[in-house]
């Protein structure tokens, strides 16, 4: 069945951008002049999705405002709320109505990729495999405890190709770690994932992990991934958005020259 539906959790706290979210939702903040929100609606579009889903919260009425002028002759873009943020899979289970009985794209916007190309492969591979597919990246192991990790089939060192996934593991201590492999946040879901968001428990933080619902399809042999070496930007701390901005504007053809020619001149001094 053909993808065409792609949800954004968006009813976080943003607790890591204080002060700055008791103004503006995290999701919103600027990559220099486009909300991060966008970059994600536009990825989603260029990925041929024709629905996008922003799950939000009460408390962030802006989101509902930004959406409500989103939709183009592409994508139509709707909200759906989570009463109280608890957790991302709490979140995606807010959109099983909007979403239906069919596969669906959750692109987290706290993540913004260089391009379309590993939601777009992601599509293609569920599409031909039926499966679960989600974003992998290798990173260096003092990192993996900041991820979901994965232990996947052998014969998957080739970058890019799909991997069937055996074990995920949220957050792992760097001693338990089953491999160098995290999930990144583009993940195309079986609607089977509704009913696994409804088994879960709360984790030791109390709230529900998609990570969670995503080990029970592995358990299952319904799970698989691509190992990515996509260009992403991890916009969830200040510091990782600042790089995001000056990385984005650089590339820029508008004002990427008169920023590069700002910053050789200041560190020239
Ligand atoms: P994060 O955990 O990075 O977002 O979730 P957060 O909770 O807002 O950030 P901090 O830790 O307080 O700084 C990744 C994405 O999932 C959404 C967030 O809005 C973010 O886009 N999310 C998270 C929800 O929609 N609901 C939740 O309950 C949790």
């Amino acid at each position: 069945m053909a993808v065409r539906t792609a949800v954004i959790p968006a009813a976080g706290m943003g607790t890591r951008f204080l002060p700055a979210t008791r103004a503006t939702p995290k999701e919103l903040l600027p990559i220099y002049d486009t909300p991060a929100l966008q970059f994600v609606i536009d990825e989603a579009a260029q990925a041929g999705c024709t629905r996008v889903v922003i799950v939000t919260s009460r408390a962030k009425p802006s989101i509902e405002n930004y959406a409500s002028a989103a939709s183009t002759d592409k994508v139509t873009v709707s909200v759906v709320y989570q009463d109280s943020p608890l957790g991302l899979g709490h979140a995606v289970s807010c959109a099983r109505q909007a979403v239906g009985d069919e596969p669906f794209v959750v692109m987290l916007p706290d993540e913004i990729m260089g391009d379309a190309s590993l939601t777009k492969q992601l599509v293609g591979l569920y599409e031909q495999s039926g499966k679960s597919s989600i974003g992998l990246k290798r990173v260096p192991t003092a990192e993996v405890s900041n991820y979901g990790n994965v232990k996947v089939a052998s014969g998957a060192s080739t970058k890019e190709s799909s991997v069937a996934i055996l074990q995920v593991v949220e957050k792992p201590k760097q001693a338990d770690a089953v491999s160098d492999i995290v999930i990144i946040g583009r993940y195309v879901l079986s609607p089977k994932i509704f009913e696994k968001l409804e088994q879960i428990k709360p984790s030791a933080n109390g709230e529900l992990q998609l990570t969670d619902a995503l080990a029970m399809l592995a358990s299952e042999n319904a799970l698989v991934g691509v190992v990515s070496d996509i260009t992403r930007y991890d916009t969830g701390t200040p510091m990782g958005l600042l790089r995001a901005v000056i990385e984005i504007a650089l590339e820029r053809k508008d004002i990427g020259p008169q920023l590069n020619s700002w910053l050789k001149e200041k560190f020239n001094k």
